[in-house]
């Protein structure tokens, strides 16, 4: 079954959300008419609980949105990705992420194949070899026990188990975890700075094996561990994660090292498969299968619940709404937790990589905006940066506000105030501050009038800023597992409703190949025309 291509702008719903849009309300306004709105626009979930009632909606919003959803067929299309049908059409791939986390007696079909057999082994491939690194009964060449290890890899291929290690710090063991991920040299040399060859792993993690950044990455690190040890302690070294065992095989990886991964896994969203292997390291094989199982308890609430109470769904009705009807370019995503601080750049991989499209199912030109821009900070570090914007800016940015009623290492004193930062936030985003409550502050403060009048329009607030509220229990393997799931749904759901193909991503190639016409011509002058701009740059960069 393929995905609907229903151009959403020509649905019933489309039409009447252009109407709602032009009938604003302040967000002040809707809690004053509607005393059970907190609770009418909230929903809980497992440890999470989704506020997303200081949003620019209402009862008719909300229901023309779910009324989209019906119209572009989101509910076959749900069918079909956790299904394995070819979603990913451009690139005739199943879209399985979600198979990687199911559970063992499920039964999920590739061509026909269960594929959930297959992933089991491979699960517990990973967990004997991430116990016996541990424990250090898996020696390094020189016979000892590993104390580092760094993963080689680029974009999906780092940026989720970076994420995921430095998100569950707090149950991290021994191991020195370290992600190599640029082709910049200086990036490589002060990562092997850091470590000794005798007792580093190296684990290199290419989907396709032949990325340039990793693949120059991995021979530097290989000449530099030969130099050290000699070319028969590579074999001790170096893992991989791929699916191109030719290539891992000519890289002189023992085939009893290699990890494999399949093509039905994008790579943005392959940090369930066996490219989260170094983060099962950093925090053992027992908290990546927890990270697992919370991904899946997401699934099933996405894949069950009715769309008005399903968390994935309502976010990305909610950032369509923003993006199609009210003309917001970006979305924002802060944390209030340290550990969190890679999910914005994870989260730009999974949502721009994936919804940065302008051509639709049909093959046509889009009419309408498609993937948002997002961006984000950890709170309340953000709030001593960018905030200014989001409070007095001419931007409309909604936000996400993520937080945990319990902090891991205790320090109530610390979390209360963290808390007490997130929670005002919203509300201040929300209620602004008024001309009148500016005047009476300054008249306070025994200011003589004049100043007082010169000062009141820059200390006002127009308030009326859209937030979403996620506040959960506590931040453990298995609520990340959830979280990170989540994001996964909502860019389905957003990619349905602007029927894109949200699974491959051809927009990256056109860099790709221009970089290695750039690399010959450095090596071979004058080979190619360039336009002048790009030829006086390589000429400054020559001589
Ligand atoms: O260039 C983009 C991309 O293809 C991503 O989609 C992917 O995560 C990354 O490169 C790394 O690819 P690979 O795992 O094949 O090295």
């Amino acid at each position: 079954m393929e995905l609907p291509k229903t151009n959403p702008t020509t649905t019933n719903s489309w039409n009447k959300l252009t109407q709602l849009a032009k009938e604003p309300k302040t967000l002040q306004n809707y809690f004053a008419d509607n005393t059970s709105r907190a609770a009418q626009f909230s929903i809980a979930w497992d440890s999470f609980f989704l506020d997303y009632s200081k949003n620019h909606i209402d009862k008719d919003i909300q229901s023309a949105l779910l009324g989209l959803a019906n119209e572009v067929g989101l509910e076959d299309a749900r069918k079909a990705y956790f299904s394995g049908e070819i979603i990913n059409q451009t690139e005739g791939r199943a879209v399985l992420h979600t198979a990687l986390r199911a559970k063992e007696n499920a039964d999920i079909r590739v061509e026909g194949e269960n594929v959930v057999p297959e992933i089991y082994a491979v699960r517990a491939k990973i967990k004997a070899f991430a116990n016996a690194v541990i424990t250090g009964e898996r020696k390094s060449s020189t016979e000892q026990a590993f104390t580092d290890v760094v993963n080689i890899g680029i974009g999906g291929s780092d940026l989720g188990p970076a994420m995921i290690t430095e998100a569950l710090a707090y149950y991290k063991n021994h191991l020195n975890v370290h992600f190599m991920s640029n082709v910049d040299g200086d990036h490589v040399m002060e990562i092997l700075k850091k470590v000794n060859p005798a007792t580093t792993l190296f684990v290199v993690v290419s989907k396709t094996f032949g990325t340039q950044e990793t693949m120059t990455n991995a021979n530097t690190v290989k000449q530099w561990l030969t130099d050290a040890l000699g070319a028969a302690a590579v074999s001790d070294h170096f893992v991989a994660v791929s699916t191109n065992f030719a290539a891992i095989n000519a890289f002189g990886i023992q085939s009893k090292n290699v990890f494999p991964m399949n093509d039905w896994v994008g790579g943005r969203f392959s940090l369930w498969s066996a490219v989260g292997l170094s983060a099962a390291l950093a925090v053992g094989p027992e908290n990546f299968e927890a990270l697992l199982d919370g991904a899946n308890d997401m699934d099933e609430h996405f894949a069950m619940t009715p769309f008005e109470k399903n968390i994935p769904v309502i976010l990305a009705l909610l950032t369509v709404w923003y993006n199609n009807f009210l003309g917001a370019q970006s979305e924002v995503v802060i944390p209030y937790t340290q550990y969190l601080n890679r999910l914005p750049a994870y989260l730009q991989q999974g949502i721009m990589e994936s919804n940065g499209k302008s051509i639709d199912r049909a093959g046509r030109a889009v009419s309408y905006n498609t993937g948002n821009i997002i961006w984000g900070e950890t709170g309340t570090n953000s709030q001593h940066a960018f905030f200014q914007l989001l409070h007095q800016g001419t931007k409309l940015i909604p936000a996400h506000f993520i937080g945990f009623a319990e902090a891991l290492h205790g320090n109530k004193g610390h979390h209360d105030k963290l808390m007490a930062n997130f929670f005002a936030q919203t509300e201040a985003l929300m209620k602004g501050k008024t001309e009148s409550q500016v005047r009476k502050e300054l008249t306070q403060k025994a200011m003589d009038k004049a100043a007082i009048e010169q000062l009141v329009p820059f200390k006002i607030f127009t308030g009326n800023k859209p937030t979403t509220t996620l506040l959960m229990h506590k931040l453990t393997p298995k609520t990340l597992g959830a979280l990170v799931a989540m994001y996964e749904h909502k860019i389905f759901v957003e990619g349905v409703v602007w029927n894109i193909f949200s699974y491959d991503q051809w927009g990256v190639e056109l860099g790709k190949q221009l970089t290695s016409v750039i690399l010959d011509e450095m090596h071979n002058p004058g080979q190619v025309k360039h336009d002048g701009s790009t030829a006086q740059l390589l000429a400054r960069y020559k001589s």
